[in-house]
Order: C-alpha cells, then structure tokens, then sequence
C-alpha cells in the first residue's frame, strides 16, 4: 500500500513502525530531516522529486547476505530508468548515476534478530525527478528531467519502480541470485574504467575496477595488483 504523507522528519523513521509490512511504500512531499549517506542530509525540492522508504520482508537472509538487498533496489532503479531511455548506473555502494552525475540516493535501513538474520529493511529511495537547480553544495546532481529535457509524473515513476522492485526481490527470494549478481555487475559505474580514486588519508591513486563481490566489497585493480574494499575504504574521486 502507498502511505502519503505531506510532511515527515525522514520517511526512514516512518517507515520504521510496525504498522508498515512488506511491501508498503511510506512517501513524503516533504522529509524536515532527510538522511543521507555518511551522515549528510539529503536536499530535495518539495513537489519535484520522490523520497520516499519501501519496506521490505527480509527474514529470509543471513545478514551478510545484505548486499542482496542494495543490489536488487539498485537493480530496479536501473531497469525503471531503462524504461524511460535513461541509461543509469549503479555507482557503488549506493548512488545511482547518469553519466557523472547523480539522479538517486539510496540509504538502506536493516533491522537484524538476534539469530543472525535479517528481519526486515527500509530502503530509502531519493529519486530526483523534475527539480532543475539544486543547491550548490551538492557536488553534481542531475534529475529526470535534466537529463531528458521533458517533465515526468512521479506518481508514474513511482508505480514502474515499485513494479521493477517486486521483480528484482522476487529474484533474490527464490530465483538466481547469481544472475542477480551479473546483472548488478553490468551495470556498475566505471567498471573496467581507470579512474582516480582516495583512501581515507587522502591517498589518491588511479585504479580500475573490476566488479564487486557478493559481499559488497568493490575490487579495484591498481599498480600493485587487484584489492578489495569495503564500504569507506575507498572513495571515487569524480
Ligand atoms: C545518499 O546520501 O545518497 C542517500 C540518500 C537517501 C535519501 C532518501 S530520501 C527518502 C529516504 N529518507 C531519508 O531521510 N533518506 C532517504
């Protein structure tokens, strides 16, 4: 079900409640404290794009099969985007990218038992949608329609990305979840791209990537051979 609302902090919060099941689809106009990865806020232009959380029955993983679930949302941002003409990447671990810019944030939201499985998740989805000029502090965003030149409805968006959704979850339940994993690898930005990258000390070198695991973990290729990194071990330099 589509739960609206006008005003939230952070549809992550909402979609928190118990009262949401697998499925339900928490949507605000307007989040008063949208969250972003790393502790960044997240800044959307109210009545323009999508933000909302779907929550998601995620009882049957392991937690360290969590990437299952960034990568089938990544994997229907994608094939939504396909629909519309739009070729997206998925820019690891969660962005999705048109060319060097970015039109989706996504921050994932687990709850975990205390067997060792998951037991539900909220995937909060920001897709920029209609906004034409964002805030200067963001460093290269892009929407929908500045990259088509024409508007959308979300309501529309929304429906064909929840729909893509249902498929790539379906898939990680009870299909090929090694299909899953070649379809989210031909997708990844800069894939097999030399490019400049940083360590956390400030480090930079250029490295090429060469896929991300099943874990998660992105595989860059660099002088002294392949590495593999986790989640801020490693960040593009763009
Ligand atoms: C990022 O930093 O790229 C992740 C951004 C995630 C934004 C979405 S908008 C809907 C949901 N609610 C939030 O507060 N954040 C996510």
């Amino acid at each position: 079900m589509l739960y609206y609302f006008k005003e939230l902090t952070s549809t992550i919060d909402e979609a928190r409640d118990g009262r949401y099941v697998h499925g339900d689809v928490v949507v605000a106009e307007l989040q008063t404290a949208g969250r972003g990865q790393r502790g960044k806020k997240w800044s959307s232009a109210t009545g323009e794009n999508l933000t909302f959380s779907v929550v998601l029955d995620t009882s049957f993983l392991r937690v360290e099969e969590q990437f299952g679930v960034l990568q089938s949302v990544a994997l229907a941002l994608t094939d939504m985007f396909a629909g519309y003409g739009i070729d997206a990447r998925i820019k690891w671990t969660n962005d999705i990218y048109v060319g060097d810019r970015k039109i989706v944030g996504v921050l994932i939201d687990h709850s975990l038992g205390a067997d060792g499985m998951l037991v539900r998740s909220g995937a909060g989805i920001g897709i920029n949608v209609n906004q034409k000029r964002f805030d200067e502090w963001l460093p290269n965003p892009t929407s929908m329609a500045l990259e088509t030149g024409r508007e959308y409805d979300r309501r529309e968006v929304l429906e064909r990305f929840c729909a893509k959704l249902a498929e790539r979850f379906e898939t990680l339940k009870t299909g090929d979840r090694e299909a899953l994993q070649r379809d989210y690898h031909s997708k990844i930005y800069r894939l097999d791209t030399p490019a400049r990258f940083a360590l956390p000390d400030g480090t930079e070198f250029t490295g090429t990537i060469r896929g991300v695991g099943p874990g998660g973990e992105l595989a860059v290729e660099s002088h002294d051979g392949i590495k593999n990194y986790l989640y801020r071990e490693v960040s593009f330099i763009i």
